[in-house]
């Protein structure tokens, strides 16, 4: 892997993206390829997952449930997104990854 991989966590509110885009910007003014990403979501089938888990239509879901179509939507965005950037050299920040759902 030649590329960087950021992940901005926090609790809702407490200026992920903000910090995210000042990143972004930054890296990108001195040249580097940056790619941005997301937790849940970053690819058509994780903002479906994304959709899924944040309606309130789902408010029976379990935990369990809960926490496979994290690691769902994380899987398809490591795969299709986030290790082909790293791979050609660009950094990658994405605005929450594994440790929110540890937390
Ligand atoms: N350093 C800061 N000081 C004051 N307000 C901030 C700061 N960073 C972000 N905010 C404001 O706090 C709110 C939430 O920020 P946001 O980046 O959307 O958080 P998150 O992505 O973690 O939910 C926004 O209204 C944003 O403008
Ligand atoms: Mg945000």
């Amino acid at each position: 892997m030649k590329g960087m991989f950021i992940t901005v966590e926090g609790p809702d509110g407490s200026g992920k993206t903000t910090q995210l885009q000042l990143l972004v910007r930054a890296l990108t003014e001195k040249g580097y390829e940056v790619v941005t990403t997301r937790e849940p979501g970053g690819t058509k089938v994780g903002n479906s997952i994304r959709e899924v888990l944040l309606s309130p239509e789902h408010d029976e879901m379990t935990a369990r449930v809960e926490m496979m179509l994290y690691a769902a939507s994380r899987a398809q965005n490591v795969e299709q997104i986030i290790r082909p950037a790293l791979s050609r050299g660009a950094v990658v920040v994405c605005d929450r990854f594994v440790d929110a759902s540890i937390a």
